[in-house]
């Protein structure tokens, strides 16, 4: 029998967000084993027996899952995705007491079974779960992250090719903070094809991107969520596919930029709280915190998003 080096991602919560994940990494091959766990056995065997019945048509991966924890032993990354999910009218925070003693409850149950996994955190509030989750005793730091606002800053980056008519990967644009409302553009260095965007003109060589403009955008890209959630009661894919590239990051030690949540040490005069900034993703998690510039605006901003999070944290006593 040869030993080979297997990749295995652990899923938590078969709904619409742990599936899209599943989905995305099957058609990508991310993973060569793949194991989702749901408290409700039932829809976690019909979603695995679904999603096993496409694999002669995508990667070579096993796909296992139901209602006992042990499907994800050994995993190299557990995102976890369950919890009470946002219904139109709430804001992301009003989900935070029930889904925190979800976490606080799961997190030992999950190390136990995979100790040297890397714990990637999408259920919301998502930063102050991450810091839930991060508060367990014996993890590494960097070990558990929120997926944060990856998924802001590639709404944002859309919207701005969209305007610009280029491809969304030659959009650099960041947003920062909470994952919620408090979220905000790093304006100050975002680029188009390499030029400030400030400085991007249209084919009249008009300048598009003024004030109003970028106001708009981030206003777009910040409330995106509850457009999508009023018309069909969830987002999943994009949060899937963000999601994806973070367990690629991870298990290919990739050494990917992009900003996802973390525990900061004295950031921008934040300390102690859990808040979206570009991070170096790679084996084993967060590798580095990287240290941007930001603009007066933007640095208030940040403060801002850093109270926000304070307040709930005490909320739950956290
Ligand atoms: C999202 O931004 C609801 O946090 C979820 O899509």
């Amino acid at each position: 029998m040869v030993n080979v080096r297997t990749t295995k991602l652990g899923i938590i919560g078969a709904g619409a967000v742990g599936t899209s994940l599943a989905y995305a990494a099957l058609i990508r091959g991310a993973a060569d084993q793949i194991g989702i766990y749901d408290l409700n056995p039932a829809r976690a065997e019909a979603q695995v027996l679904d999603l096993a019945h496409g694999t002669p048509f995508a990667h070579r991966t096993r796909v296992a899952g139901g209602g006992d924890l042990d499907v994800i032993a050994a995993s190299d990354v557990v995102v976890i995705t369950a919890g009470a999910s946002q219904q139109p009218g709430q804001t992301r925070l009003d989900l935070v007491t029930t889904n925190a003693e979800i976490i606080r409850a799961l997190m030992p149950q999950l190390i136990k079974r995979a100790p040297e996994a890397v714990y990637i955190i999408v259920t919301n509030p998502v930063d102050v779960l991450t810091e839930v989750a991060a508060d367990v005793a014996g993890l590494r730091r960097g070990q558990v992250i929120g997926s944060g606002t990856t998924l802001d800053s590639s709404r944002l980056r859309w919207l701005v090719a969209e305007r610009a008519g280029v491809a969304p990967r030659d959009v650099h644009a960041l947003i920062l903070g909470e994952h919620g409302d408090s979220a905000f553009p790093l304006w100050s260095n975002a680029t188009i094809g390499g030029s400030p965007i400030q400085d991007w003109v249209d084919e009249t060589g008009a300048k598009i991107f003024d004030d109003d403009a970028l106001a708009d955008l981030a206003n777009q890209a910040v409330l995106s969520a509850y457009s999508i959630i009023a018309g069909k009661g969830a987002t999943n894919y994009a949060v899937g596919l963000a999601c994806v590239r973070l367990v690629e990051a991870i298990l290919r030690d990739e050494h990917m930029v992009t900003p996802v949540s973390t525990v900061l040490r004295d950031y921008e005069g934040v300390d102690g709280i859990a808040l979206s900034v570009p991070c170096v993703l790679g084996a084993g998690g967060v590798q580095r915190v990287l240290r941007v510039a930001m603009d007066p605006g933007e640095h208030d901003a940040f403060q801002r998003s850093g109270e926000a999070m304070r307040a709930v944290l005490e909320e739950i006593g956290q």
